[in-house]
This record gives structure tokens, C-alpha cells and sequence, in this order.
């Protein structure tokens, strides 16, 4: 059965999951309180770059099944299944997540339940905050006992948001007490997902909120584990690149997510095993994942390694240097630069004097917005010329496509830092270049 869902917050994940919702036929309401983004929303336009969203987006709204709104009224009346996909930043100056967002949510949406409805919350949250959120709407929604509140986190990458969504590897749904109506109603909204086969676990809402932050502190360990070696690799004269391949044949271990290089960085990771560390030390559970401190302290000192070999490069002193910077966003096919380690390598260099270009495919606007000060060029080329050092620092294939020949004539030297180790060292040394990778034989 169709059904008709409201979706609150149309960010990353909130938009995705309006978009994709509706091309799973049901009737969809996107709500924000930004007014600028539900009109670029309501236009067909995703006010970030996603790729296929922009399809998906169109194409339901064309079809009549996806609106966009800022009335909490309008989303009440119209549905009867709900969506809580807002964000939960990192605190200022505390490592716990900052629930506002998702608070104000169910204060603002409660009071206008009148129908039996069902909340389905996405957002990453604390362990525990579910049934906080579930007590308070029993307070507060008229309908009292007949709102069902259950936690359905969402796995989705930048840059794969849409496959993510459409066919994601699981689904996992949190729930108060089993066989309620939530259960049924997700059943229904996801009919074609299950048809697929995708597994659904059912479970209680702590499980299900931990879910999420294990998985995402699972991955930040895999990248800083793999980051670790590759310290190890450099001072050995090994090469983690060849590692990482050779331990990922064991399927125990697998290759994902063992790309060694500048670390992790994005609106997820980083904050998500901070307020990890955050709610275990609430729950007196702190030493658990002291572990946690070291995986994000391995991960920082990746980018000052980074600027590090900057320094070197240019033979002891940033001050004055030209240094050329491809790739701003945190990871490729994205435009998001938010605790992007392209960016902050960026910055810190040109802290340390350094005249910096930066180019990015897609990411220039945001860089602009929060980093006003460095230089920006419209295209590798020129963001190259006359520098005396290259850093790649975000692996988009146009990068990895350069031919390094058509670099040589642009440059003061011939050097460059592959802080993605997603060059063939081979191509860029055969042509003339000085290449130095991270974790790889220098020669
Ligand atoms: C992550 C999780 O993957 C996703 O499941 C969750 O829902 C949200 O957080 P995302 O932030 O989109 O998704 O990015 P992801 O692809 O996980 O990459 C995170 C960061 O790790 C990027 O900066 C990336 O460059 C870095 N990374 C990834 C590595 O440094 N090495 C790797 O091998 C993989």
C-alpha cells in the first residue's frame, strides 16, 4: 500500500530520502524550516551536488507524488507517517551531538498529532535518545498512546545517496514493543525493498540507535588502523598501498575502506565516534571506547603529516612557497567540505605562509563560503602553474586521469603529494616527477 510520508529536514539525507520515497511511489511532503532550500527543492533544483538526485527529484515532483513545505500543519494533516532526518552537528566545544534539531521536530510536530501516526527517526542520535523522544511525545501529542515512535537509521555515503537508498545493504528498525503498527507501516513504505530481498532486522531502539554508531566507528577504525600501518610502512620503507591489497584478499578483513591517506573526514565520521565516546562515558561505559581517542587522534595527525611533506618539499619553509592544491571536498563525487582534510591541509599551509591555490571540481562554492582567504582556480591547469609543489588531496578520477605531461611546462618543480595514494606512482616518476605517497616507498 502507498502511503503518504512527511520527511523532516531535506538536507543530505532528509532530501535523498524525500526524493527516493516518492520514486517508491508513495506521496511525499518534504519539509524544512530554510525557506531558500525548500524553493530550490520545489524547483527541481538539489541545493548540493549529489549525482542521480537531481533525476529522482524531478522526476516525482513532475509525477505529483513530492511537495516541499516549512508548515508543520500542512505535513500533520497530510500524513500519517513521518520521517525525522534532520542533522545532529557536533556540540561547540564538547564532543556530544547536538540534539536541537531533532528536539524541535517532535516539540513543534507532537502537539499537531491528532490521527494515530507513526515517527520513524533516521538522524544519527545517542543511545537512548529514542525513548527520551518517545516519552515526551506520548506528553505532548493529542493522540497520546496511538503515536508510535521507532528508529530507522540511515546508512547512506555522500555521493551513492540515492543507490544507498534504493538498495540499501540492510534496513534496521528500532522498535518500542514488537508487532506494533510501526512494524507493519515500514513494511509497507519499504514493500519494495523487501521484495528485493534486503534484509530487515528487527529490534529495540537502543540496538537500533547503536547500530548506526558502531557501524560508522567500525569504518573510522578501519581507515585509522590502515593509517597507523601506513606510518609504520614509511618508516620501514614498506608500502601500505601493497598491504592493504594483500590483507583485503582475506575476507575476514576485506578491501574496503583500507585506502590509507590524509584520513577521514566529512559530516559523519568525526563527529559520529565523538559523541560515540561522548554518550559511553554517560553510561559509564567510557572505558570501552577510550580506543576511539586514539582512532581520531591517528586520523588528525594525518593531515599535519600532510603538511608536513608540504614543508619538505619546498625544503624546510612554507613562507612564500606556491603550492598548488587539487580537491577541497571531503571525498570525491561530493561538494560537501564540511571537517573536509583536503580543506584543513589547505588552511594549515597557509598558515605556515604558504600562497595556496586550491581547485575542486565541485566543491568550490562551499570552500569559498568557509575558507575565503585561500586562492581558487577554475581548473587543474591553472591552479597548477608556477607551483612548487602539487598536493592531491582528494581522489576525484579527473585527478587520477592527469596526464602529468601536460603538467611539466605549468610548474616551478616537479613534485607532487599524493595524499589519496590514488596516482600510479610509475606514470608521474617516468615523467620526470619527484611522486611521494603516503605510506609508500619514496625511491
Ligand atoms: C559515512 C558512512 O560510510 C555512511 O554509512 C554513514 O551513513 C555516513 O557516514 P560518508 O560520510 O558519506 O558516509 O563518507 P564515507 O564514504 O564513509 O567516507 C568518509 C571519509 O573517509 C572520507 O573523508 C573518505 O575520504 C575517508 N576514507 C574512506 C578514507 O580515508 N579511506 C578509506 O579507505 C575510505
Amino acid at each position: 500500500m502507498k502511503r503518504r510520508i512527511a520527511v523532516f529536514g531535506t538536507g543530505y539525507l532528509g532530501a535523498t530520502h524525500a526524493a527516493c520515497m516518492a520514486e517508491l511511489g508513495h506521496e511525499v511532503l518534504g519539509v524544512d524550516v530554510d525557506e531558500s532550500k525548500l524553493a530550490k527543492l520545489s524547483a527541481g533544483e538539489v541545493p548540493f551536488y549529489e549525482p542521480g538526485l537531481d533525476d529522482v527529484l524531478k522526476r516525482n515532483i513532475d509525477a505529483g507524488r513530492l511537495r516541499f513545505t516549512s508548515s508543520y500543519e500542512e505535513a500533520a494533516s497530510f500524513a500519517d507517517v513521518h520521517f525525522i532526518g534532520v542533522g545532529t552537528p557536533q556540540k561547540k566545544g564538547e564532543f556530544g551531538a547536538d540534539l536541537t534539531y531533532v528536539d524541535s521536530v517532535i516539540e513543534a510536530l507532537g502537539p499537531l498529532l491528532t490521527e494515530p501516526s507513526v515517527i520513524f527517526g533516521k538522524s544519527t542520535v545517542p543511545v537512548g535518545t529514542a525513548a527520551r523522544l518517545s516519552q515526551r511525545l506520548r506528553e505532548i501529542a493529542p493522540v497520546g498512546e496511538s503515536v508510535e515512535l521507532a528508529w530507522n537509521p540511515e546508512f547512506l555515503r555522500e555521493g551513492f545517496a540515492v543507490q544507498d537508498t534504493l538498495h540499501p545493504d540492510r534496513l534496521v528498525l528500532g522498535l518500542e514493543k514488537p508487532g506494533g503498527r510501526a512494524e507493519e507501516v515500514a513494511r509497507e513504505v519499504y514493500a519494495d525493498l523487501l521484495e528485493e530481498q534486503i534484509p530487515l532486522i528487527i529490534t529495540d531502539l537502543a540496538t537500533a540507535e547503536l547500530v548506526k554508531t558502531s557501524a560508522n566507528a567500525f569504518l573510522a577504525t578501519k581507515i585509522s588502523f590502515i593509517n597507523a600501518i601506513s606510518e609504520v610502512c614509511e618508516a620501514a620503507g614498506a608500502d601500505v598501498s601493497v598491504l592493504a591489497d594483500a590483507i583485503g584478499h582475506d575476507v575476514r578483513i576485506g578491501r574496503h575502506f583500507l585506502n590509507a591517506g590524509i584520513g577521514f573526514g566529512g559530516g559523519c565520521l568525526p563527529k559520529d565516534i565523538r559523541a560515540f565516546m561522548a554518550r559511553a562515558g554517560e553510561l559509564g561505559a567510557d572505558q570501552a571506547l577510550t580506543f576511539l581517542r586514539e582512532v581520531d587522534s591517528i586520523n588528525m595527525r594525518r593531515r599535519t603529516h600532510m603538511v608536513e611533506l608540504a614543508r619538505e618539499a619546498v625544503g624546510g619553509s612554507l613562507l612564500g612557497a606556491r603550492v598548488a592544491v587539487l580537491g577541497a571536498a571531503f571525498k570525491p563525487n561530493s561538494d560537501d567540505v564540511r571537517d573536509s582534510p583536503a580543506l584543513n591541509v589547505a588552511g594549515q599551509i597557509q598558515l605556515q605562509g604558504a600562497e595556496v591555490t586550491v581547485f575542486d571540481p565541485k566543491a568550490m562554492f562551499n570552500s569559498r563560503r568557509i575558507f575565503p582567504t585561500l586562492s581558487y582556480a577554475s581548473n587543474v591547469e591553472d591552479c597548477c602553474q608556477g607551483a612548487d609543489v602539487v598536493l592531491v588531496l582528494t581522489e576525484w578520477k579527473e585527478f587520477r586521469a592527469i596526464d602529468p605531461g601536460t603538467l611539466s611546462p605549468l610548474v616551478k618543480e616537479k613534485i607532487v603529494l599524493d595524499g589519496r595514494n590514488c596516482l600510479d606512482p610509475a606514470v608521474w616518476r617516468n615523467a620526470g616527477w619527484d611522486y611521494r605517497g603516503m605510506g609508500r616507498r619514496t625511491e
